[in-house]
């Protein structure tokens, strides 16, 4: 069991395959972003040997994120990789849903268990100016994939941009009605390259939930966590709500994570600088016992607490070179 110095069992580790995406969301990187290229990211066979590495140490849950993992090569072989690493008990990808419709299956037969998909609209015209250039449909197809297959159950996160989206939480709301999804809210967080945005436009966790309620009414609190979301539904609805609230509401206590980043350095907490590199000493030969070392020791000065209060913002790196 890897502890930190405050008592949190860290054990889950969110591995981000690569910084590049085929979107380009507004609150996420600017668009003439450059991507880190290929040699300098971590290879298919260091992926696996980290993956077996961190669950050596405790670490049961893995979350592929990005960029967009999907548009990594052979990341169906990657996750077949990690699948069956013993240890590992849980397996999921946050994507933007764009390659599911193809993907979808592979993945599953694989052994990926679940997918979070970002849709911040259903409104086309809306979507395309959030991911630059996105098309809405692809993204629907892909989440119906993805729940025929049995990637389920079936999690989207929205990202509210004021001036943006703040009003179509109530249409994404409304999809958990009828169908048993969870549709989660995200507070903008802010980090380089679109920093303005990213603080000038947020809308906050307790706002999107008042909008909600302005068209539903009270939602009922279940007094439920799903990792850092609060969880509500609407009075009937089959799904669920979920606010995340990482800016006004923190909830460093109850946090269990460690990122590794596509370039191979280990972030301990997603709004502090901080970074362990792990990439350049696996790869002028250390052995597996200095990197364990490397990774406890990183483990235990986990930071509590980002310093957004404070103007203190993580500003070495954009939302898709950490991985959300
Ligand atoms: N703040 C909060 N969430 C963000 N994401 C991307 N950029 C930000 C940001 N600045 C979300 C994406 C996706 C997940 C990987 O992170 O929408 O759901
Ligand atoms: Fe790509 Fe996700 Fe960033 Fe959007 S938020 S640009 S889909 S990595």
């Amino acid at each position: 069991m890897a502890l930190d110095r405050f008592g949190r069992n860290i054990h889950y580790l969110r591995i981000s395959l690569t910084d590049h995406c085929n979107l380009r969301c507004i609150y996420c990187m600017p668009e003439d972003q450059t991507f880190r290229p290929n040699a300098s990211l971590l290879q298919d066979g260091e992926i696996l040997l980290l993956a077996r590495l961190f669950a050596s140490l405790g670490f049961d849950k893995i979350r592929l994120t990005g960029g967009e993992p999907t548009v990594r090569a052979n990341i169906v072989e990657i996750v077949r990789g990690i699948a069956s690493t013993p240890g590992i008990r849980s397996l999921s990808m946050t994507t933007n849903g764009v390659m599911l419709k193809r993907l979808a299956q592979p993945l599953k037969d694989a052994g990926l268990q679940r997918v979070n998909v970002s849709i911040d609209t259903l409104d086309p015209e809306k979507f395309r100016r959030l991911t630059r250039w996105g098309k809405i449909d692809d993204v629907w197809n892909g989440i119906l994939a993805a729940e025929e297959v049995g990637l389920v159950p079936v999690k989207l996160n929205a990202v509210v941009v004021k001036g943006y989206n703040e009003d179509d939480v109530i249409d994404l709301a409304a999809l958990t009605i009828d169908r048993p999804w969870q549709m989660r809210y995200i507070e903008m967080m802010p980090f380089a390259g679109v920093t303005d945005i990213q603080t000038q436009q947020i809308v906050t966790a307790s706002q999107i939930q008042q909008k909600i309620e302005s068209e539903f009414g009270p939602l009922e609190a279940t007094g439920k966590y799903d990792g850092e979301a609060r969880i509500f539904r609407i009075h009937g609805g089959k799904g669920e709500l979920g606010f995340i609230s990482s800016v006004t509401v923190p909830f460093c206590s109850a946090c269990t994570r460690a990122r590794l980043t596509a370039d191979g350095v280990l972030r301990m907490c997603l709004l502090r600088e901080k970074e362990i590199d792990l990439l350049t000493p696996l790869r002028a030969g250390a052995t597996l016992e200095d990197l364990r070392a490397l990774i406890l020791e990183a483990v235990w000065n986990k930071p509590w607490g980002h310093g957004l209060d404070e103007g203190v913002i993580p500003l070495n790196r954009a939302m898709n070179q950490i991985g959300g």
